[in-house]
């Protein structure tokens, strides 16, 4: 898994490339090029800005397929003509990489399609990938539910990536909190100081996991890790 800034991230996961949230070209953390990366799905918890961000552009160029909440990629099919995969919450599928399933994220999800105002496009979701034997979650954007016990209890995460910025999302307490839900292996903090709005102390995120046995991967964009 490589980190790419914000929440966005390549996953390479049964010799497919999994693009998550790839939210590049106005991400002041991200260094990868939306003209010239290559990959075989593109992956969205939901409509906002942030997340989807090159989304159109990528599947064009590459030819790429889309897996997403129903809506969201019945919406992204429609626009590229893109090959894809609407999904809904709770659901998992069987792909060419390994197992995927959408979980819960308390959020919303929409885009100003029309006219500058919100369009709303489903449910926003978290991703848990089943691969090579290894899981990874991607929690999207999402407040602290208890939904979240049930995937801790359901899935052994070998990594999770969990938004701590607040304001739009769990903040380092709570999401230290969402942590002794899921027990994942090690997490990787995401969606935090990428704008003044979520600019959080991580430390105060990485004291309160690192106590409870989890281990803290603060990783910065370009950063590759095996899951
Ligand atoms: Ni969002
Ligand atoms: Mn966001």
């Amino acid at each position: 898994m490589t980190y790419l800034g914000h929440s966005a991230c390549m996953l390479e996961a049964g010799g497919k490339r999994l693009l998550i949230d790839p939210f590049l070209s106005g991400n002041p953390a991200a260094t990868l090029d939306p003209e010239t990366v290559e990959c075989d799905y593109v992956l969205l918890t939901h409509g906002h800005q942030d997340h989807y961000g090159d989304t159109e552009l990528i599947l064009r160029r590459t030819g790429a397929c889309i897996i997403a909440p129903y809506e969201l990629a019945n919406y992204v099919m429609t626009k590229t003509g893109c090959c894809g995969y609407p999904m809904n919450h709770g659901g998992g599928a069987n792909f060419d990489f390994g197992r995927l399933n959408l979980t819960n994220a308390i959020h919303s999800s929409s885009l100003p399609i029309y006219g500058g105002s919100a369009t709303y496009l489903g449910n926003p979701c978290g991703f848990i990938i089943q691969a090579d034997g290894k899981t990874f979650h991607h929690a999207g954007d999402t407040a602290l539910t208890m939904d979240m016990q049930l995937t801790g209890e359901f899935y052994e995460i070998d990594v999770a990536l969990l938004p701590i910025g607040d304001c739009y999302t769990m903040g380092p307490i709570h999401a230290a909190k969402a942590c002794e839900f899921l027990q994942p292996k090690r997490v990787v903090p995401v969606h935090y100081n990428t704008f003044p709005a979520i600019e959080v102390d991580v430390d105060a995120f990485a004291d309160r996991v690192g106590a409870a046995g989890v281990e803290v991967l603060k990783l910065g964009t370009g950063d590759t890790i095996e899951v």
